[in-house]
């Protein structure tokens, strides 16, 4: 028997809004901190998400999502976004967050995160009550320049430690 939060041990995570949309075409956001690079070439990421969340269904259906990081002075509306609304209601609205379009996918960047990589799903693992993942190829990818250098973050980044504990880097 091990203990139930035995994945705490791989935290910190950085933690990540994923934007999707639906076949309808709405928008929908959600935290995502079980984001992990899979490949640097090609560029491939896994996304570790639950079958049962729109984020999941989305990219199932569509492909294209958008993986915002998130700056530490977001939490409050990661934790609006991680809410189990219905499917349709656009989180961006309910946290107050705003959206401007990708380059490449057709789901929106949220303007206020500090980088964006735009993705396209190639593998899609579905295990109904195991585990489900999102293998994507990166399309393209951006930082806000006063928040990073050389792709290391120069402003505070949000960082889940699991549960409802998080952190972030201290910069001196
Ligand atoms: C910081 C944070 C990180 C999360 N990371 C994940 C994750 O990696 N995988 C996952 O399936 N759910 C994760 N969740 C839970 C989802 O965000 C949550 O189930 C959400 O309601 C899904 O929204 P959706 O149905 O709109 O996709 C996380 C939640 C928080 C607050």
């Amino acid at each position: 028997m091990i203990n139930e939060n035995w994945y705490y041990l791989l935290h910190p995570k950085v933690v990540t809004l994923i934007t999707t949309l639906s076949k309808e075409g709405k928008v929908n956001a959600a935290p995502f901190a079980w984001v992990t690079p899979l490949s640097d070439s090609p560029p491939l990421l896994l996304v570790a998400a639950w079958y049962e969340s729109h984020t999941f269904q989305n990219i199932t259906k569509t492909k294209e999502f958008v993986i915002n990081i998130v700056p530490a002075n977001l939490k409050k509306e990661v934790e609006v976004c991680a809410k189990p609304f219905p499917a349709g209601v656009n989180e961006l609205e309910k946290a107050k967050l705003s959206s401007v379009p990708a380059k490449t996918v057709k789901p929106p960047r949220i303007s206020e995160c500090m980088a964006w990589i735009e993705c396209v799903a190639k593998e899609i693992v579905k295990k109904k009550d195991e585990y489900s993942f999102i293998i994507a190829e990166v399309k393209h990818i951006e930082v806000k320049r006063e928040c990073y250098e050389n792709l290391l973050p120069k402003k505070d980044v949000l960082l889940h430690m699991g549960g409802k504990n998080y952190s972030t880097i201290k910069f001196k």
